[in-house]
């Protein structure tokens, strides 16, 4: 092992550290540095220096980079296994002799999960995570040892690992061979820095050029990461563009997909770090951090559901969301005062736009002091909400962390938070102000259990006036008139925390996580005051786990075209990598959408998790009747009720993504993983398209501006045009992409874009169920479920589809008060064969009979038991059969 330190101190510097300094592994030179207060510059080799002079081994493009990264003060490269000792879930290794060697963990948690720590100077990092469950961390698997005079390692019934001892690199592949995870060898790890306490690292992969890089939230840009690099620190980003980095989020996790194969890193280190893409290594990526711990985890497939999963075991998934937040949402930067919300309410309802959520935003607060009502804006403020209410809408309040700075003022925010010492703190003790909304402000330390549970109970007051939802905005934490837009990197956070040690830490280590704990001092407060009522929470800025806590969206986009076309791939990372609970500001939050795009904007984001139509202040009116004709009007109107016919399919899919993980958005290579012939996800081709839970794809233009005709890719299982009913004609117009393994309908379509369509496709051998329209989910459906049957292409194919449903705002779920229903279709020699479960759960839903509906006819139906009637315009026939709880099964002849 070749381990170089040099270091230098400034002026000032003082500390206490043992380093090792050494060329080979068998001259250990310990220097003990201690006590130096130093007046003047003292030197000693600085590595960069060094590595020159005695030649570092490294590839040119990475010395390079180094080089130009100088000072790099400490350097430490694991290159060879020197001791290694096997534990019974994984194994140690050391790449030196002596304490102060690196040290480096593997241990499987599950057969297909895999933890990798390592010290630079022979200690493990601190056994904690803000990301990772505690009771996945402590997750232990049986591995099996394995050795060879080159290699040392272990299997478990899914992985094998493999570490070459010199020199030092880990491979892991699955039983099959085929490689999830590839250390670049010779300096797979490298440690650098200014000292000791604030040592970096990278950790360098292999990259085929046929691996795909998918997830790290909602940085924007394409969907495939591959060819970027990025950088993790929530940023306020007003009118970001697709270009900038970083944005409000850092989710350091990674999809990867390769020959049909998914896999998945993650660093768990909340400092600012990075991720390189093939930019350093044309067929290398790396990840690392200024400091911190070099902690990752690697995730096995194969399938890009599974890693979905394991990834939702490791770090939690969306709890169900109360099923209003599902409805379409209406917001602006703000709605006041009072006679304004309750017009733009009124004219939801007079316009028959169905709606269930009205937010206001900072400007009902006095002075922008949060937790606080401007009575002269809002004299009736209870009796707004209620009327809100009373008209089935829920009223969602922006809070954001920014306590006003206002001593003996009787601001309680203030007083109770100075009282408690819940404030951030400067280094010399006292409390950290800087400006934001309300002028100088003061920061709850979210790091504390006790100043989050603190900041719980601030909620009390607005949760019993019957406010339904909380927007915590602001929380990267967004700083005015500083150019860092941040707190500065050495203010002070306390953190006192189970599963921590109690200790202070600096805003470099906690910046990226106060988001989050933000979200969650909001979401665990709100749980205690209202035990029995989901909690909505809205967030902009969080770190990975953080859709325990709370929905997120992009954060200011802007009014243009390309901001809508950039909804796709954000969405779908952002689902990717936990949130599955997302949406962007429908027609877009900086400046003024044309009204084509304003409705275009609402058709599409008629089918996003979150469907919420937001905007900035001084912008003009973007309400749905706003900005456009009586035709926009109508358009806008028609893509909302249709996102409300689908709420139970919605709903269903949310419920699936809180056991699960898996997004309710999904990029195509989610569900159809081996669509290509050699193996590349789909999306690749595909421009723009995305589902919209497993069964229905929405095929937006790529370029939603441009008046050319486009081609969209259906994946290879039978498509009917979700609003005539059509099937597909199955290689017709179509040419193949990829597949010549796969019989038809791996094609592409030509789509002629307009302001008035917008391609959805429903998939062969799905059932979709579909409900009665309403206004609000508060309001009952009248009428059966309609379970719209697509049959599948061939017989034997599968043919399913599932509803969950249950009083959308309780835990009485929990208790068994749910419906689950499951379908299944069976094709015929002479028909079809419709089957619905018995009712699970005790669940009473509204109604009392199923309208079978059976798409791609020609033709009328015959059936022994009941009538049925064909709408050849719709290419459906229909059959209506009661409800009796106890399952259904309905054979049709045609
Ligand atoms: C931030 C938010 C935006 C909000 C505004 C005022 O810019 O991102 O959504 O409207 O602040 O609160």
């Amino acid at each position: 092992m070749i381990l170089i330190i040099g270091t230098i101190l400034c002026e000032g510097v003082s500390f206490g550290n043992t380093l090792e300094f050494s060329r080979e592994v068998d001259v250990v030179m310990t220097m003990v540095i201690s006590g130096l207060a130093r007046t003047r510059f003292v030197g000693y080799f600085v590595a960069g220096i060094l590595l020159a002079a005695f030649g570092s081994g490294l590839p040119a493009t990475k010395a390079h980079a180094q080089a130009e990264k100088a000072p790099a003060l400490v350097h430490v490269s694991l290159e060879k296994v020197t001791t290694s000792r096997p534990l019974p879930n994984g194994i140690e290794i050391r790449t030196a002799i002596g304490a102060n060697a690196a040290i480096m963990q593997v241990t499987a948690l599950r057969d297909d999960l895999l933890r990798v720590r390592v010290g630079a100077i022979g200690i493990l990092p601190e056994d904690a995570s803000w990301a990772v469950l505690e009771s996945a961390r402590t997750a232990k698997v049986a591995v099996k040892a394995e050795s060879s005079p080159t290699t040392i390692g272990f299997s478990t019934t899914k992985l094998h690992l493999t570490i070459q001892r010199n020199p030092l690199a880990m491979t892991v592949t699955d039983l099959a061979g085929n490689v999830i995870s590839q250390d670049i060898p010779e300096h797979p790890v490298e440690f650098h820095g200014a000292d000791a306490k604030t040592i970096g690292f990278r950790v360098y992969k292999h990259s085929p050029e046929d691996e795909h890089y998918f997830g790290l939230g909602d940085k924007p840009g394409p969907l495939d990461r591959r060819n970027q690099a990025f950088t993790n620190w929530n940023t306020d980003a007003f009118g970001w563009q697709e270009s900038t980095d970083p944005i409000y989020k850092s989710i350091p996790f990674v999809l990867t997909f390769r020959k049909g194969i998914a896999a998945g890193v993650f660093m768990d280190n909340t400092w600012r770090s990075s991720f390189d893409f093939n930019k350093e290594l044309r067929d290398g990526y790396s990840f690392g951090s200024e400091g911190g711990p070099l902690e990752y985890y690697i995730l096995y497939g194969p399938t890009p559901k599974d890693v979905i999963k394991a990834w939702a075991w490791l770090t939690g998934t969306t709890p169900l969301p109360p099923m209003w937040t599902l409805g379409y949402q209406q917001s602006r930067y703000s709605y006041y005062p009072e006679a304004e919300v309750r017009r733009v309410a009124s004219r939801l309802r007079s316009e028959h736009i169905p709606a269930d959520a009205i937010y206001l935003d900072i400007d009902y607060q006095l002075k922008n002091r949060p937790f606080t009502v401007d009575p002269a804006k809002f004299p009736h403020f209870d009796q707004m909400i209620d009327d809100l209410k009373a008209q089935h809408l829920h009223t969602i309040l922006i809070t954001d962390l920014h306590i006003a700075n206002l001593p003996n003022q009787g601001y309680k925010p203030y007083d109770e938070g100075t009282a408690g010492d819940h404030f951030v703190h400067n280094p010399d003790g006292t409390v950290y102000t800087g400006e934001v909304w309300p002028g100088p402000a003061v920061f709850p330390d979210f790091t504390q259990k006790a100043s989050r549970d603190w900041w719980g109970t601030l909620y009390e007051d607005f949760a019993k006036r019957g406010i339904a939802g909380f927007w915590n905005d602001m929380n990267e934490p967004a700083l005015f008139k500083v150019s860092s837009k941040t707190m500065p990197d050495q203010t002070k956070h306390r953190i006192d925390e189970p599963g921590f040690a109690k200790r202070t830490a600096n805003h470099l280590e906690i910046h990226n996580v106060f988001g989050m704990q933000n979200t969650r001092g909001t979401y665990e407060g709100l749980r205690k005051i209202a035990p029995d009522q989901r909690p909505f929470v809205l967030t902009r800025a969080s770190y990975a786990g953080g859709q325990r806590y709370s929905a997120t969206w992009t954060g200011d986009n802007s009014a243009t075209w390309n901001h809508l076309r950039q909804t796709t791939p954000q969405l779908i990372n952002l689902g990717l990598s936990g949130f599955g609970m997302v949406g962007a500001d429908a027609g877009g939050f900086a400046g003024s959408p044309q009204p084509e795009l304003l409705t275009k904007w609402l058709e599409i984001a008629a089918f996003h998790p979150i469907d919420r139509d937001h905007t900035s202040m001084g912008t003009f009116p973007q309400e749905p009747w706003e900005n456009g004709t009586t035709q926009d009007l109508n358009l806008r109107r028609k893509f909302i009720e249709e996102r409300y016919r689908l709420m139970s399919y919605l709903y269903t899919t949310a419920e699936e993504m809180s056991r699960t993980g898996i997004p309710i958005m999904r990029p195509l290579f989610v569900e159809f993983p081996n669509a290509s012939k050699d193996g590349h996800p789909l999306d690749l081709n595909t421009n723009n398209e995305f589902l919209f839970g497993p069964d229905i794809l929405v095929a937006p233009s790529p370029y939603p501006d441009q008046l050319d005709d486009y081609q969209a890719v259906l994946p290879p299982v039978g498509w009917y045009n979700y609003w005539t009913g059509e099937r597909l004609a199955t290689g017709v117009e179509g040419i193949r992409v990829g597949n010549d393994n796969v019989p038809d309908t791996d094609l592409q379509i030509n789509l002629h874009p307009s302001v008035d369509s917008l391609p959805v496709f429903a998939r062969g051998g799905s059932i979709i169920p579909i409900q009665p329209l309403v206004q609000s989910t508060m309001d009952k459906p009248s009428g059966p479920l309609t379970l719209r049957v697509y049959p599948p292409r061939h017989p034997g194919d599968s043919c399913e589809g599932s509803l969950y449903l249950d009083d959308g705002l309780s835990y009485a779920f929990q208790k068994g008060d749910y419906l689950r229903l499951k379908f299944t279709c069976e094709l015929t020699p002479t028909g079809i064969t419709v089957k619905v479960s018995p009712r699970e759960g005790t669940f009473s839903p509204w109604w009392n009979q199923f309208q079978i509906e059976i798409y791609g006819a020609t033709k009328p139906a015959a059936s022994n038991s009941v009538t049925t009637s064909f709408d050849s315009e719709h290419h459906h026939f229909t059959a209506l059969v009661p409800d009796d709880t106890k399952g259904m099964e309905l054979t049709v002849t045609y």
